[in-house]
């Protein structure tokens, strides 16, 4: 029987500290109302210095692993998407791996902005199938709060900071109980590399960078791109809109968001939106949208999940998962 990729376990962790739309409104020349109207968001967490990128993704993984009911000895590979890591080398994930005390494998950081962790789960998956690996973690995590221009309006407002992660476990799939990955597809497209980009580097002294957004032209994209992700999904698999059972994409906006659930047909209950509490967590952003719709019994065993994401490169992608 073929390998298959069972989701065995996901975790999350989100900042202490809340950032509401009037704070950022005492500061600076917006409003809750522009960003509510505009993105759907209300409030977003931020990191405070102890609150790393890498003990963020610990204390998600640790609880995946929990949840998966599986020990440090279990992960082969940490997989962690981020485009904020605590350092340019070592990777963050092998901060994650002595923090949780993994004896071996191996880990790396892997950078695709928001679509990090359908590209993390697609590796992740290629790499069980293969038989090189039988459990791996596969993490999100993201302090955008540090890449931040805090006087631009126009993109301060949209992000915050936060992790997810899921335990992968090899598994035998069959053909009529066939949990696990179904599919995962990626895109990129360089030649747009300059409408959503940070503007410096680790490597840049005196200039580490902060992100630049073109908004509408993400949003143009985003729309477009996105909805070919939902039916390129639907069509490797053989299946329809009336398959999905829940549509957990990449939280950016909601008016995105909810265009998306109307082109998979799909009442707005069967979306799952955290965008109104997290904003953008960039790759942190569906793995953290899923562990909440899982830990308060939404989705469930058997259940149909489309996931998806766009961000900067630009990048974007699916995974299809039978939970
Ligand atoms: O995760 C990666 C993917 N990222 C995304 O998917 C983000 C995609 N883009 C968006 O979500 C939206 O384009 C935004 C929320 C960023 C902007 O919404 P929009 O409806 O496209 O607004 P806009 O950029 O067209 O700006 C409309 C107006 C402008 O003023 P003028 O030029 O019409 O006078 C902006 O200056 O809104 C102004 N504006 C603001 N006003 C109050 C921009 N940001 C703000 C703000 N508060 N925070």
């Amino acid at each position: 029987m073929p390998l298959r990729s069972i989701l065995a376990g996901i975790g999350a962790y989100l900042p202490e500290r809340i950032l509401s739309n009037d704070e950022l409104a005492a500061r600076l020349d917006t409003s809750d109302a522009w960003i509510r109207e505009r993105t759907g968001i209300r409030q977003r967490h931020i990191a405070s210095p102890r609150e790393s990128c890498a003990f963020m993704a610990t204390e998600a993984a640790r609880a995946a692993l929990t949840s998966a009911g599986a020990v440090p000895a279990d992960v082969d590979a940490i997989l962690l998407a981020t485009a904020t890591p605590d350092q340019a080398f070592p990777a963050t994930a092998l901060r994650v791996q002595a923090a949780l005390g993994v004896p071996g494998g191996f880990g790396f950081d892997l950078s695709a902005a928001c679509a990090g962790f359908v590209y993390g789960l697609s590796v992740a998956d290629a790499m069980i199938r293969a038989g090189q690996v039988r459990g791996v973690l596969v993490i999100g995590s993201e302090v955008y709060s540090r890449i931040m221009d805090w006087n631009d309006r126009g993109s301060c407002v949209l992000f915050g900071d936060g992790a997810g992660a899921v335990f992968l476990r090899a598994g035998e799939g069959s053909g009529s109980i066939d949990r696990g990955i179904l599919s995962t597809h990626l895109h990129a497209q360089g030649s747009l590399g300059d409408i959503l980009y940070v503007d410096g580097a680790v490597g840049l002294r005196d200039k580490p960078g902060t992100l630049v957004m073109n908004g509408r032209e993400v949003f143009r994209h985003a729309v477009v791109r996105l909805s070919e992700a939902v039916d390129e999904a639907l069509a490797a698999n053989g299946l329809s809109r009336r398959d999905v059972d829940w549509l957990v994409p990449h939280q950016a906006n909601l008016r995105i968001i909810e265009a998306m659930g109307k082109r998979l047909g799909l009442p707005s209950e069967r979306v799952v939106v955290t965008v109104d509490r997290h904003a953008n967590t960039s790759a942190a952003s569906v793995p953290l949208a899923l562990a909440e719709a899982v830990a308060d019994g939404r989705i469930r065993g058997g259940d149909l999940v489309l996931m998806e994401a766009l961000g900067g490169g630009l990048t974007w992608g699916s995974a299809l998962v039978r939970m």
